[in-house]
């Protein structure tokens, strides 16, 4: 079960009102979802993932909750015409929880996590494009490199482009445990284990933003918002990569005419929350 990130943070930074409108961007496990609903609000959950929409709607119909709650499989990118669609315009908060949830890294089967080598390399939250796998076995070592330095920020990312181009030849990237091997290609005999998980986690970490579009997707989410708010009404974002926290920073300086912004204390000893950023912006 997904432990939600600063839930009572989040939750008071929303101020959820009984019979007032949210949508919850990455309803995931519902963890923050359930928490609007129980306090009064009613809930437009959204995830690109249709397999956590079908988990929720399972779980939904038999709470007290069910009235307060309507799910869609969708791509945040595409908040408009969702909220459009659903009669969520306008709304009172808007809440963005980046990443995967718990589930997905361990049981999706997509491949995101480096520990799950017989996964097949898609990384796909809604099945759409080009999967992992389709781009490590296409772009050039340029293009590669250009990928892991951008979204990762990975020191060794151009001897890792280049130890998959290597690796690729005569031979296909398509499991997890395909592409350990390509960076083992590049990474000296001596590196510490410990050193190369983290390199591991920052390579696939960098291929799922870029398979999902994760920093355009969020940028789209950003700029819609500034329709969808009432007055008064609050945009909370959780992030977990110091690239998506510059993006909505970045964006709040730029919209001073329609937002303020503050960011709330972070600090934490519970370690999944360490290393969250949360961002909260109200419309004026
Ligand atoms: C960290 S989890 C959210 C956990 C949730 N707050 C909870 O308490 O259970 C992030 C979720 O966002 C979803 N997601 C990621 N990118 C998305 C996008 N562009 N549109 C919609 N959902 C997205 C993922 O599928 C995942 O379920």
């Amino acid at each position: 079960m997904h432990t939600p990130v600063f839930e009572k943070e989040v939750i008071e930074a929303l101020r959820i009102q009984e019979g007032k409108k949210y949508i919850d961007c990455t309803a995931g496990e519902g963890g923050h979802m359930f928490s609007i609903a129980y306090r009064g609000g009613n809930v437009l959950g959204i995830d690109a993932d249709e397999d956590q929409i079908s988990n929720l709607e399972l779980r939904i119909k038999s709470s007290e909750l069910k009235s307060r709650i309507i799910l869609k499989q969708g791509n945040f990118a595409e908040l408009e015409r969702i909220a459009k669609e659903n009669k969520f315009f306008p709304v009172d908060g808007i809440l963005v929880d980046l990443g995967l949830s718990m589930r997905q890294l361990t049981d999706s089967g997509k491949g995101f996590s480096f520990k799950n080598e017989e996964e097949i390399l898609d990384m796909r939250l809604d099945g759409e494009g080009k999967s992992a796998s389709d781009l490590l076995m296409s772009l050039n070592k340029e293009s590669l490199f250009d990928l892991f330095a951008r979204n990762s920020e990975e020191l060794s990312s151009e001897v890792i482009a280049e130890s998959i181009v290597r690796f690729r030849i005569g031979r296909k990237i398509e499991k997890v445990g395909d592409l350990i091997r390509a960076i083992d290609y590049g990474l000296t005999q001596s590196t510490q284990s410990e050193r190369k998980e983290k390199v591991y986690m920052r390579i696939f970490q960098a291929l799922r933003i870029e398979v999902n579009k994760e920093f355009e997707n969020v940028q789209k989410l950003l700029e819609s918002s500034k329709e969808i708010l009432v007055r008064g009404g609050r945009l909370v974002v959780i992030t977990f990569h110091s690239r998506e926290d510059r993006i909505v920073k970045m964006f709040a300086q730029d919209n001073k005419n329609y937002f303020t912004h503050m960011r709330l204390n972070t600090k934490s000893e519970r370690s999944f929350e360490r290393s969250a950023h949360v961002r909260v912006l109200e419309k004026i």
